[in-house]
C-alpha cells in the first residue's frame, strides 16, 4: 500500500511509478484525512510512503498523517521523497517517526525531479534542459528503487541529504514552517479567466472563487504546495512580489 502526497505531480508519478511495478495500491493523503479506517495488510504487503521535501524535511500534513495512521500489519516500510535539490535531515525525521509507531524502516530513497518552489528570491523553476536531464534521472533511479522493492531489500538509504543538512533541517525549516506556509500572500491578477481550475486542483479544497469577483480566495488550510501556482492557465496566481516573473512547472507523463 502506497499513501502519497504529491503538489505537482513529481511525487504523483513515483507512487504511480511504485503502483505499477510492486501492484500496492496507491492513495492519495488528502483523500482519506477524514477517514476513521484501520487498513489491513496482506501478507508480504509493503507500506509506502511518497512525498515531496518541503523545508528540506517531511510536509506537516504528511508527517501527522503517519503520526496517527492505524494501520495492521505494517512489516515492511519504506519511503520515496522527491526533491528539487536535496533533503537536508528529511531522513532522520522520517525515522524518528517512523521508531515513534514501533516500525523498521527498510528503505529510504530521495528521487531528485524538477523544482517547484518559487516564493522566495532566488528560487525558480529549473530551466528546460534541467528539468529534461533530472526527470531522465528519476526514471533511471526508480528502476533501482523498485528493484530493491521487489526484492524485499532492508538498510538501503539514499537520500540526498545535501550540504549544510544539520542547519537546513534543525534551523531553516521550522522558521520556514511557521511563516512561510500560509496562504496570505497568494493572489490573482487581473488576467485571471475566473476559470476554476485552482478551485478544482486544490488538494486540501482550499481556494472557492468569489461570489463577487469571481477570483480564487484561499483559507485556512493551505499547505504550501503550490498546484494553484503552477496550474493556473494564465500564470495569475502569485505570491506576493516574490513570484513576479518566475516560471510554471507540472509534471507530464513522459
Ligand atoms: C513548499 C516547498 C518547499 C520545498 N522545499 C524543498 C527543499 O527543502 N529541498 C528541495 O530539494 N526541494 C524542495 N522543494 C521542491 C520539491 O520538493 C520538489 O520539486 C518536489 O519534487 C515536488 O514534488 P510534487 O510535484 O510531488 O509536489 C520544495 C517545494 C515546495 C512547494
Amino acid at each position: 500500500m502506497i499513501f502519497y502526497f504529491t503538489g505537482s505531480g513529481n511525487s504523483e508519478y513515483v507512487a504511480n511509478a511504485l503502483s505499477v511495478a510492486l501492484g500496492d495500491r496507491c492513495v492519495f493523503i488528502p483523500d482519506v484525512l477524514e477517514a476513521d479506517v484501520t487498513y489491513e495488510l496482506a501478507d508480504g504487503e509493503r507500506l509506502g510512503f511518497v512525498f515531496p521535501v518541503y523545508a528540506w524535511g517531511v510536509p506537516e500534513l504528511v508527517a501527522k498523517f503517519i503520526a496517527n495512521l492505524s494501520v495492521k500489519g505494517a512489516e515492511y516500510v519504506y519511503f520515496v521523497c522527491t526533491c528539487g535539490d536535496d533533503t537536508g535531515k528529511t531522513k532522520e525525521q522520517m525515522l524518528d517517526i517512523a521508531r515513534s509507531r514501533n516500525w523498521n524502516v527498510a528503505l529510504g530513497y530521495a528521487v531528485q525531479m524538477p523544482n517547484t518552489y518559487v516564493c522566495l528570491p532566488g528560487f525558480d523553476v529549473d530551466a528546460p534542459e534541467v528539468e529534461k536531464q533530472k526527470l531522465s534521472n528519476a526514471k533511471v533511479r526508480m528502476d533501482e528503487v523498485i528493484l530493491h522493492l521487489k526484492n524485499y531489500d532492508r538498510g538501503c538509504f539514499d537520500t540526498l541529504p545535501g550540504a549544510m543538512a544539520w542547519f537546513k533541517s534543525a534551523v531553516a525549516r521550522p522558521f520556514f514552517n511557521k511563516y512561510l506556509i500560509t496562504a496570505k500572500p497568494f493572489h490573482s491578477q487581473d488576467n485571471c479567466i475566473h476559470c476554476g481550475r485552482c478551485e478544482k486542483e486544490c488538494p486540501m479544497g482550499n481556494i472557492k472563487l468569489s461570489a463577487v469577483s469571481s477570483r480564487p480566495e484561499w483559507g485556512e488550510r493551505c499547505v504550501g504546495c503550490l498546484r494553484c501556482y503552477h496550474l493556473c492557465p494564465t500564470n495569475s496566481i502569485q505570491y506576493g512580489t516574490f513570484t513576479k516573473g518566475k516560471g510554471q512547472y507540472c509534471y507530464k507523463k513522459q
